[in-house]
This record gives structure tokens, sequence and C-alpha cells, in this order.
């Protein structure tokens, strides 16, 4: 007796354990529960028909039954497949690429039909071979999807692609997901997916966006700006270098390091480009833009515009009236910062106006490091709109300390005692605030000295909470230095200052 005769007689024991791997399948492969369930239909259907036809001995019946056996057997190769792919190979840590799995489960579905059909009486080879004009459709017709099939088990093999890789091929940039036995599917960032034939892909060369060997992997970007050529070069590489090194921006590799350069003279500014390294791939542009602040912000603390073109003309009428009334109004507004400030709460009017001539604008974009700890103070700050963090770095971890908002100030502790940074600020969102250097407040503290005092008092106060993170005070124990630091302070600033 045949394989083929002995199925009926086992049909009962075939179909208990199709429908056993359809449970395991259905629990097991959450993915291809679809898929699973088709299979089983069908299976379910082919048992049907075989069963109707199979007393029939009319000729329709037993094609009819042959054929329904035929679907049966492919629809359980199926199920076997998932069950080995999907199932078995993964819970012994191997996933094999997708085209073997596919190439594999159609390999087998021939071999069972070429098997089916030999146990019917039916020839392939006789037929392939008697039947020339039929092998060499099937050969010219088969021969691109060979080609693909081939193409796409040597791209999987050799890892010159792999899922998850970005890669450009033409003007074409996405992320590849999935090689199937005909085509590679591409993943745009606008959503797209395109479908490149493995022969193509075979065939032509294309970029693997951000590997190389032993590196992890991040993508070089170029971020360029133009600057006027009044302002020297080396002023605008080092400035937007050191900002970009500096700050914490997301998704920007700390190594390779950040840098700027000037790449053109063009032909009324320099051309310059900040290079970065991009850690996530999906995020280009949004990262560029994040860059580019930070650039913007850098450029503007150094008094450095970007460039406007040269044919470009401003109309204004930016009389000396017109330019003073601007300064006044400036002042006017920075007085008014300066009077909501507390560590100047001591200061009349006159001092306040005369702070408020020398204050500067200065931008901070989201990350950048506005003071470091342990560095040399030039400027203390007052926030006039953003948040900024004080983050203490204190046996290698590092603790927030205050937040900081509109009207606050800090960088008061190094600038006024000439000591180092006692923490670092850190802007956690675009910071626009005024910076005040040491040159401005010892006129204002050389016309009356008593100032120091009360600026002594507030800055113990910020000395005490920072005191009690480092060496872990209790309340009484704050309160008992708070004084003893208050006449410390007051004698460096003193000291610092040159105050009798
Ligand atoms: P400076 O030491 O110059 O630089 C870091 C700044 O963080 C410091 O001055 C203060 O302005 C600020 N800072 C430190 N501790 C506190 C705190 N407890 N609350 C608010 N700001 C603080």
């Amino acid at each position: 007796m045949t394989f083929i005769q002995s199925v009926p007689q086992h049909a009962l024991q075939i179909i208990g354990a199709v429908g056993a791997l359809f449970l395991l399948l259905i629990l097991s492969a959450k993915n291809d529960r679809k898929w699973v369930a088709i299979c089983t239909l069908i299976f379910g259907a082919s048992c049907g028909i075989a069963y109707a036809t199979f007393r029939d001995t009319g000729p329709f019946a037993e094609i009819a039954f042959a054929t329904a056996l035929l679907v049966a057997g492919i629809a359980t190769l199926s199920l076997l497949g998932i069950l080995f792919f999907k199932v078995i190979l993964p819970l012994i840590g191997f996933t094999p690429p997708r085209i073997l799995q596919d190439v594999s489960v159609a390999m087998i579905h021939l071999a069972w039909g070429i098997f089916c059909l030999q146990a019917y009486g039916v020839s392939l080879a006789g037929i392939l071979t008697t039947s020339a004009v039929l092998t060499a459709v099937i050969g010219f017709s088969m021969q691109d999807t060979l080609g693909n099939i081939l193409a796409g088990l040597a791209i999987q093999t050799d890892h010159s692609i792999r899922v998850g890789d970005w890669i450009k091929i033409d003007d074409i940039n996405g992320r590849v997901v999935e090689t199937r036995w005909r085509f590679t599917a591409v993943e745009t960032r606008n959503w797209e997916t395109i479908i490149i034939p493995n022969s193509v892909l075979m065939k032509n060369r294309f970029l693997v966006l951000g590997r190389r060997g032993g590196e992890p992997l991040q993508w070089r970007r170029w971020v360029w700006f133009n600057v006027d050529y009044r302002y020297e070069p080396s002023k605008v590489i080092n400035a937007v270098t050191e900002a970009l090194q500096k700050a914490e921006i997301q998704r920007v590799a700390k190594e390779p390091k950040p840098n700027c350069v000037m790449m053109e003279f063009a032909e009324s500014y320099g051309r310059y480009a900040a290079r970065y390294w991009l850690t996530d791939l999906a995020v280009d542009d949004p990262t560029d833009s994040e860059v580019r602040t930070h650039i913007y912000a850098a450029l503007q603390r150094i008094g450095i515009p970007l460039s406007i073109p040269a044919h470009a003309l401003f109309v204004t009428d930016d009389t000396e009236k017109h330019r003073a009334a601007k300064t006044e109004r400036d002042r006017e507004h920075q007085y008014q910062v300066l009077k909501g400030v507390a560590l100047f709460h001591s200061l009349n009017e006159k001092e306040l106006r005369q702070l408020a001539a020398s204050l500067q604008e200065a931008l901070f974009a989201r990350g950048d490091i506005i003071t470091q700890q342990g560095s040399v103070a030039h400027n203390l700050y007052i926030l006039e709109d953003g948040l900024a963090e004080v983050v203490l770095l204190n046996d290698g971890l590092s603790k927030k300390v205050a937040e900081l908002k509109s009207g606050d100030f800090f960088g008061e502790m190094a600038l006024l005692t000439g000591e180092p940074r006692r923490a670092t600020v850190l802007a956690v969102s675009p910071v626009k605030s005024y910076r005040l250097d040491k040159h401005s407040l010892q006129a204002v503290m050389n016309a009356r000295p008593v100032i120091a005092e009360e600026i002594s008092r507030i800055l113990a106060q910020r000395q005490s909470e920072l005191n009690s993170i480092l060496h872990n005070l209790d309340e009484e124990a704050k309160a008992k230095r708070l004084a003893s630091d208050q006449s410390d302070i007051l004698g460096k600033i003193k000291n610092f200052f040159s105050l009798e």
C-alpha cells in the first residue's frame, strides 16, 4: 500500500495532529496567528472535499480527491514551517532570515507537489523533458524570479544588508524592514515603503548608512551656516565647536566629538559646517534643528550674527534718535529685570540703573551647559526666560539641587568669591538670560561696600544647601553652619573685590 492510499485510514490521527498543531501555534506564534488560521481553514476545507469524494469512483471525484489531498498537505507543511521557523528555532536562539524561511517552505511545497503527482502516476521529469517548449517557457519566465531569490539569499548570507539597516540607493533613503524571496522592503522617514527587487540590490551600488566595522551605529551629519567676513573664522569655529561638545544634545554622539569647520570663502560670507554623529538615524531633521539652535545661541553669546545675503537691502529709519530710543527702552527693561532679582534688593535705583547699563543678553539652547562645576567664573546670570537646573556632581554621581526659572539668578557664588564654580547649571529649555561681569559689579560695590553683606547672606543660604547635600547635614547642623558660612563668604567677597 502506498503512502497516499494509507492516508484515509489514518485520517482521524492526521486531523487530530493538525488540530493540536493549530492550538500550539495560536498560543506560541502570536505574530502569525492570521496565517495559521488561514492554513487550518484550507486544511479543514480540503479534508471536507476529500471525505465527500473518497468513496466516489468517477474520474472527476478521483481528481477532486487527489487535489484535496495535495492542498491539505501544502497547508499542513505551511503550519509545520511556522512551527519550525517561528517557534522552535527562536527558542534555541536562532532567527533565520525571512528569505530562508520563504525559500525552504516553497521547496518543501514543490517536493510535496512532485511526490503527489508521482503517486498518481504523473512524472514531472517526463513532462519537462518531453516538452522542450514548456521547459523553455518555464525557464524563461522563472529567470527574474530565480535571480531575485538567489540575490536575496546572497544579500542575507553575506550580511551586506540586515533588517534594521539604514540604506541609501539612488535618492531613496530608508530602513530595511524585511527581505523576501523577491524583494527587499525599505521604509522611508516619509512613511513610504519602497519595494526593491533583490537583483537590483545585487547589481547596484548602495550605501549602508552609519555602519562602520567595530564602531557603534552612528552617521555623520553636516549642518551648514554662513557668517559674515567681518567676524574672525577662528572665533566662530571655537565658539560653535565648544558649544556643541559641551552641550547635552539628545542623539548627538559624544565620540567622535562634534566639530566645526570653515568650508568655503563664498561671495560675501564664510561658509561653515558643524559636523556631528547622529545616533538614531530615524530622527535626522529634528536633531539637525537642535544643533542649529545651539549654533545660533553660541554665536549670539559672542555677538556674532548669522550672515545676511550681501544683496539684501534693509530699509529702516535707523536714525540717531531712533537708536537712542531703542537703547532707552532696553535699559528700562533691564532695570526692571534687575529690580526683581533678590540678590540686588539692597541696591538703590541709581545703582540698579548703573548695573542695567552693563547687562548683556545671552541665549542658550536646551542642553547647553551654562556654568560648569569647577570652572573659572567670568559672569553671573539672570534668567529672563526658560528653565535651568543646578546639578551637583559628587562622587561621580550627579544630583539635581535646584530648578531655576524666570527672575532667578545664578553663577554669583564663583563670580563674587573668586572660587571655582560650585555646581553645573544646565539649560533644560531654551534660555534667555542676561549676564553681568565682575568689572560692572566692582564699580557698584566700591561705591557702597555694605552691599557685600546683603549679598553674602543670600550666598550663604545657597552654600548651606549645597553643603547639606555634600556632607549629609541635618537641619540643625545646617543652621549652625549658616552663620559661620556667611562671615566666611563675606570675607571672601571683600577680599576678592578688595573692599574695606
Ligand atoms: P556658581 O558656583 O558660580 O556656579 C554654579 C551656580 O549654581 C552657583 O554659583 C549658584 O548660582 C547656583 N546654585 C548653587 N546652589 C544652588 C541652590 N541651592 N539653589 C539655587 N542655585 C544654586
